[in-house]
């Protein structure tokens, strides 16, 4: 892969539904199809065909996954998490995630971004069951400080300066695809999560097994809590939603890698 591009990334970063228009601000922009590196998983989505995008981002060497692996999709959590482990292969050392999440605490409305200070896995599933390959990470890897404390510092000073509305919170990740039923929405809120959604955690675990930094952040796109108040969502309100936030997103990691790029 280093033959095929001249940029050296120190940050990767993987966008979530509705947030892939990043990729398009990256400059001098060197790509690779998905198709062509061995192993990766190739997106079951027609005309989706997946790639990574080397260059430079607000002053930073990145690369970026235009393109995500859901587990809901049928990939094996190995497979989804596979470019995690390309990504540090080729040099990152950060690995910032994004994705559109439901808020289950009252305080947290539709359009506000969750930086991500902590998970709980619901997926029934883990990344690194099988046997262990030493050369990747350790067998039992901590999770105390999943997600890096200094960037989250950074990412809410970030946000207060520029009046975006943010806070920090606990992500659970269930399997989809279908939406929660409210009692499930009522017992993420109860086991102490704020945010809900299908993704992320598989690729935070690989990350943090392969010594990576981890910056996460959700971006609000349903309040479905306090459950009295939750309305049908179909994937388009998501989308919809979520775009109207891009931009707060956008600017806050472009902000965070600036300081990072220097
Ligand atoms: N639940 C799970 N995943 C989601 C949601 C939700 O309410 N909103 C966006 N992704």
């Amino acid at each position: 892969m280093r033959s095929k591009t001249t940029h050296q990334p120190r940050v990767g970063i993987i966008l979530g539904s509705g947030l892939g228009g990043l990729v398009n601000d990256i400059e001098s922009a060197q790509s690779i199809d998905y198709e062509a590196i061995p192993h990766f998983p190739v997106s079951t989505v027609k005309g989706h065909a997946g790639k990574l995008v080397f260059g430079k981002l607000a002053g930073a060497d990145v690369v970026a996954m235009a393109g995500r692996f859901h587990y809901y999709e049928g990939y094996t959590m190995q497979q989804l998490t596979f470019p995690v482990r390309v990504m540090k292969a080729v040099g990152i050392e950060l690995l910032i995630v994004s994705n559109a999440a439901g808020s289950v605490n009252d305080g947290i409305e539709a359009g506000d971004l969750v930086f991500l200070r902590d998970h709980i896995n619901l997926q029934a599933d883990n990344p690194l069951r099988g046997p262990n390959d030493e050369r990747l990470g350790v067998r039992f890897p901590d999770m105390l400080y999943a997600y890096d404390p200094a960037l989250l510092d950074l990412a809410s000073q970030i946000a207060q300066a520029n009046g975006i509305r943010s806070h920090r919170g606990v992500y659970v990740a269930l399997q989809g695809p279908n939406l929660e039923t409210p009692a499930e929405y009522e017992f993420m809120h109860r086991i102490g999560a704020d945010v809900v959604g299908m993704s992320t955690v598989p690729e935070v675990i690989v990350a943090r097994n392969a010594g990576l930094r981890v910056f996460a952040v959700s971006v609000v796109s349903n309040k479905s809590y306090p459950i009295s108040t939750i309305k049908e969502t179909s994937h388009e309100d998501v989308l919809e939603a979520v775009g109207l936030a891009a931009a707060r997103l956008t600017f806050v990691v472009k902000s965070m890698l600036k300081r990072f790029g220097n």
